[in-house]
């Protein structure tokens, strides 16, 4: 594997980098998924390799959890280790509040479980996921496979007291199959466009009977991490209310690139 990555690739990993310069020894770190937090997971397992940083993570899916055992990152269940420091973890979108819509990888029940059980929640994410408003991502909804069309009607009939842009909800496909979560659940999109307002619609959506969990993360995120392709790292923490830019060197070792294969 070369170690030339794409510009996004790039912005990803520089965001990973940087937020893994937030872990310190002994943390117990939730682990997110997609394709962004796949890169903070390298960049801590580098950390762990070359510096013996003593951390144990927390995955919040059997992705994540194969690729941090894979390079070598103790591992544990949310119930061992109960709570933890700080969680790292991607985002579809996120707003001026940080409030974002995950699920795109279709983890967000694990996701939000292991975010909130965190002190501090760091996102990883690259220019283009933030909005001035959320919704231009589908909101995927995690339903019980029992009576989901009953709840995808029920969704459908409280979309049309809510301040959105547009209604459509599908469930999400696996080829011609219905995609099944790491709970053995199904993944609903609610396409919207626009989401007036987040934190009404995401409590809402939960009362739905065969609803378990949505991917609206409202008063989770504390810090965003967004990253460019040219290095630039801007770092947004809500509760400081602070933003701050630097620099991150795009040098990373060549063995980071030793899950991906040739
Ligand atoms: C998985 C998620 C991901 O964090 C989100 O989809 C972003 O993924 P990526 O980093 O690949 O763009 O919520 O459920």
């Amino acid at each position: 594997m070369s170690a030339e990555l794409s510009p996004i690739d790039k912005a990803k990993f520089v965001a990973a980098k940087r937020a893994v310069a937030f872990v310190e020894p002994g943390m117990k770190v939730g682990l997110g998924t997609g394709s962004t937090a796949a890169w903070m997971v390298r960049c801590l397992a580098e950390r762990v390799r070359e510096e013996g940083l003593r951390v144990v993570g927390v995955p919040t899916s059997t992705r994540t959890a194969e690729l941090a055992r894979k390079l070598g990152i103790p591992i544990t269940s949310l119930d061992d280790a109960k709570w933890l420091d700080l969680t790292i973890d991607g985002a579809d979108e996120f707003d001026l509040n940080l409030a974002l819509i995950k699920g795109g990888g279709a983890a967000l029940l694990q996701e939000k479980i292991v975010a909130t059980a965190s002190d501090q929640m760091i996102v990883i994410a690259d220019a283009a996921k933030e909005v001035a408003q959320l919704g231009a991502f589908p909101l995927p909804v995690e339903v019980i496979p029992f009576g989901w069309q009953t709840s995808k009607a029920l969704i459908e009939e409280l979309l049309v007291s809510m301040d959105v842009l547009d209604r459509r909800v599908t469930l999400r496909m696996n080829g011609d199959k219905p995609l099944i979560t790491d709970e053995a659940n199904y993944i609903l999109d609610l396409h919207l466009k626009r989401i007036g307002n987040p934190r009404q619609l995401a409590l809402v959506l939960n009362q739905i009977p065969g609803v378990v969990e949505n991917g609206l993360f409202i008063d989770i995120c504390d810090i965003v991490v967004v990253g460019h392709s040219d290095g630039r790292v801007v770092v947004k923490d809500i509760n400081a209310g602070s933003e701050t830019q630097e620099r991150i060197e795009f040098a990373p070792a060549l063995n980071i690139f030793a899950d991906m294969g040739e």
